[in-house]
């Protein structure tokens, strides 16, 4: 089994190394003057299973294109298997036609994996489910859930918690995590969004007067989302709100708006390598998924259950 990595997040990649303690594979990942993307593998990969590591975060476009060539290397250079690991899955949401003459990237992305060689994708907390079906090779999608779990319970002991999810979309990833919290019961923002990029909330589905709630979403990209969300339920009545999100996108002003909004914390994973503003905010804590990405390449190389990770 060999681990490499592309460039969009080397601290991740090393750690899921070290949880393997295997070397990251020797190669150089570096760009011509025009910006093109040029990769060399300088240790011999023939007939090995690799697992190369590549969220495809900002900039987006970059990262994917560092993905695609990196796998043409590898299948060139005769992997016997190459596993996509992207823990952030780049263009998830645009996973459905939002309206006439619109594309559907995700699908677009994923062909584009599967065609440069790919034979299998490990991913986490996709957007949406089904994603795994845009592609036609075996797709893992691990959850990010039993980390949270543990965090919420060992910082919240004795409170109670209400599990909220900030939209409709997101109530069986919320679901599944207060499960995970002895049953917590669920609220649920009933969020409208009139213009990409804006969300503006409406009404709070469920009891939150007095409750520690945690909200649960697998991306945080403007912020606005889950501040709005955050304000609403304190209007509410409820006593705090801290928000537990997979995947910190976090562009633009993200950071500064957390920073101002009514969280009491935000609670990210290390699926996308964290800005500087994001690591020195006192409101953002960073939660690392290195050991359950580990695990998975561990299972999967070893062709055992990957799904029993999670029971
Ligand atoms: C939407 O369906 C996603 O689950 C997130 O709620 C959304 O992407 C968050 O975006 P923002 O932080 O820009 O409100």
């Amino acid at each position: 089994m060999k681990i490499m990595a592309g460039n969009s997040n080397l601290p991740l990649a090393r750690a899921i190394a070290g949880y393997l303690e295997l070397p990251l594979t020797d190669a150089s990942v570096r760009r011509f003057a025009d910006e093109e993307v040029f990769v060399e593998i300088h240790e011999n990969v023939r007939g090995e299973d690799v697992f190369l590591v590549q969220p495809t975060s900002f900039p987006a476009n970059d990262n994917l294109m560092e993905l695609l060539i990196c796998i043409d290397a590898l299948r060139r250079a005769s992997a016997k298997r190459i596993t996509a690991v992207v823990p952030y899955f780049g263009y998830a949401r645009q996973d459905r036609k939002p309206g006439p003459r619109t594309p559907i990237s995700a699908k677009l992305v994923a062909n584009l994996i599967t065609e440069a060689g790919a034979d299998r994708v490990l991913s986490v907390d996709l957007h949406a489910g089904q994603i795994q079906g845009f592609f036609d090779i075996p797709t893992d999608n691990l959850y990010a859930a039993p980390v949270m779990a543990a965090d919420i319970q060992a910082r919240n002991g004795g409170q109670e918690l209400t599990v909220v999810s900030p939209d409709v979309g997101g109530v069986v990833r919320a679901r599944a995590l207060a499960k995970r919290l002895d049953n917590a019961p669920l609220a649920i923002v009933d969020k409208r969004r009139d213009r990409p990029g804006q969300s503006e909330v409406m009404n709070i589905i469920g009891d939150v007067q007095g409750r520690t709630c945690v909200m649960i979403d697998d991306i945080v990209d403007s912020g606005g989302t889950l501040c709005n969300a955050a304000e609403a339920l304190l209007r509410e009545g409820a006593s705090s709100v801290t928000a537990y999100i997979t995947h910190g996108v976090l562009s633009g002003g993200a950071v500064a708006r957390v920073n101002d909004s009514a969280l009491k914390e935000l609670v990210i994973t290390d699926s996308i390598l964290a800005t500087d503003a994001a690591k020195e905010s006192n409101s953002i804590r960073i939660l690392t998924i290195a050991p359950l990405i580990g695990e998975a390449i561990r299972r999967i190389a070893d062709e055992s259950s990957v799904s029993s990770l999670f029971d």
